[in-house]
């Protein structure tokens, strides 16, 4: 029997997605460039006669069903680019490639149009939720070619994670919609994440708290409004042991955070389109500044000398503490839609937020209790992009404004820290204010630059000879 769907790249993710496709009926033919990787995978995971192995492009095509369906799980860039190279030769119209890797939206964009002209459909899908999530059902986001989407959605559907509202799989829209949403994910997951740690780092430096006595609290946050795939590894990392030293594992990490990149696309696709994403942007410089440890080391004996200060009150800074971590979440979410909205209508992607919310319920790495939230806000009205802009987001933030005030002053005593939850409170009242000081900067750049101004009482565009007298 022929291929249902072909997967090209048997990395933890490739061949954790062809033992789900496997497991659901599916015959799934697999190719890897290197044979070996193949070898292993069928000698030490496979069971089912439903993985055909492949070991050269020509049989992994040739043992494909018509139209063929070809998913590739190899790293993003330029090993896309030559995958598809390689592959040209052996495509015909008519059939599909899906790319499941994170790629830059505007390489999927390119990809797309290119294979679009020799009559080749394209699917820029995001996957999230690991290597986990990838064998027991992810999050997709598929965007680019809907004819191409109909080919594969009964497969993708009964992969994908499944919540009462569904499987976590949606045709997300045009383009290079699902590779830009899958972005923007990613930048929420990291600001989701910094705040984390950043709740973790005042709980254990101003309220000197013990590494286990922290993770109760997050498993105490886990049961309430907080609920939340990160909210849950966060304890349960906080929990583990070291076997060797007996020591708490997280204190023996290395305080220096990686990154591969999507965080920072965000931010940049943020400031190319001229939308707000101060806190995505600001949970990446923190894993920038972490990496910096020679450094801080150096400094931090010239200035960290903190005054004394007393602890604060614990059972109250806790309570503010949850607070500021539900605010700073609702946060980036909103930015976050908003750069999605924003993408949609440039880019005219037919962004469903609502659609996008529901498929980031399960499976994916910022699936959260507030999702429900939020996606109630979204479908009151579904063409406002500002979640702030909704009563019922005036009543969270106004519970939640007091505690998040509290917690960044406490955290500017202890000389603490606090990007994400700062840029989360500053970018709330810069967006929620009726006059700012930009009035001055235009001034200023008149001044030096002549670049001209409006003004408040009358219309047109005016220019003043500052120095003149
Ligand atoms: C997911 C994750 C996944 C990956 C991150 C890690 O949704 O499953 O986002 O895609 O773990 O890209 O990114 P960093 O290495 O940049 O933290």
């Amino acid at each position: 029997m022929k291929g249902a769907i072909g997967l090209i790249g048997l990395g933890t993710m490739g061949q954790n997605l062809a033992l789900n496709i496997a497991r659901k009926g599916y015959q799934v033919a697999v190719y890897n460039r290197t044979p070996a990787r193949t070898e292993e995978f069928m000698r030490d995971r496979v069971k089912s006669e439903k993985i055909i192995p492949c070991y050269d492009l020509r049989s992994f095509i040739s043992s494909l069903e018509k139209p063929r369906k070809i998913l590739l799980m190899i790293k993003a860039g330029e090993p896309v680019d030559e995958m598809l190279e390689n592959l040209l030769p052996y495509l015909e119209p008519g059939d599909l490639v899906i790319d499941g890797g994170n790629s830059h939206y505007l390489d999927t964009s390119r990809r797309k149009k290119e294979l679009g002209q020799k009559g080749i459909l394209f699917l820029g899908m995001g996957i999230s939720g690991g290597e986990y999530g990838a064998l027991y059902g992810p999050s997709l986001m598929p965007g680019g070619d809907e004819e191409g989407y109909r080919m594969v959605e009964e497969i993708l559907l009964k992969i994908a994670a499944k919540t009462e509202d569904g499987p976590c799989c949606t045709f997300v829209g045009r383009d290079s919609a699902g590779h830009f949403v899958k972005m923007v994910h990613n930048g929420i997951e990291y600001a989701f994440m910094q705040a984390i740690a950043e709740n973790y780092d005042i709980m254990k430096r101003a309220l000197k708290m013990d590494i286990e006595e922290i993770g109760l609290v997050f498993e105490e946050w886990n049961k309430g409004s907080l609920a939340s795939f990160l909210v849950e590894i966060t304890y349960k990392i906080l929990k583990r042991k070291d076997e060797e030293t007996g020591k708490t594992i997280v204190e023996l990490i290395l305080d220096k955070a990686e990154q591969k990149g999507t965080g920072k696309w965000t931010a940049q696709a943020g400031l190319e389109l001229g939308i707000p994403t101060p806190s995505l942007n600001q949970a990446v410089e923190a894993r920038t500044i972490s990496y910096f440890k020679d450094l801080r080391v150096t400094l931090s004996r010239k200035y960290e000398n903190l005054p004394p200060i007393a602890p604060p009150e614990k059972k109250r800074t806790i309570e503010d503490l949850e607070k500021t971590l539900l605010f700073a979440l609702f946060i980036a979410f909103s930015q976050g839609l908003w750069l999605i909205s924003s993408a949609s209508t440039t880019f005219n992607y037919g962004v469903n937020l609502s659609e996008v919310l529901r498929i980031w319920k399960g499976g994916c790495i910022i699936r959260a209790k507030l999702i429900d939230f939020i996606r109630e806000i979204v479908s009151e009205n579904p063409a406002n992009p500002y979640l702030l802009n909704s009563d019922k987001a005036e009543t969270f933030i106004k519970d939640k404004l007091d505690s998040i005030k509290n917690i960044t002053k406490l955290a500017s005593d202890f000389h603490i820290p606090t990007p994400v939850l700062n840029a989360s409170l500053d970018y709330f009242f810069g967006i929620t204010r009726e006059e700012l000081p930009a009035n001055l900067i235009q001034a200023q750049r008149d001044f030096f630059g002549a670049h001209t101004f409006e003004r408040k009482d009358k219309k047109g565009i005016f220019h003043i000879e500052w120095e003149k007298e």
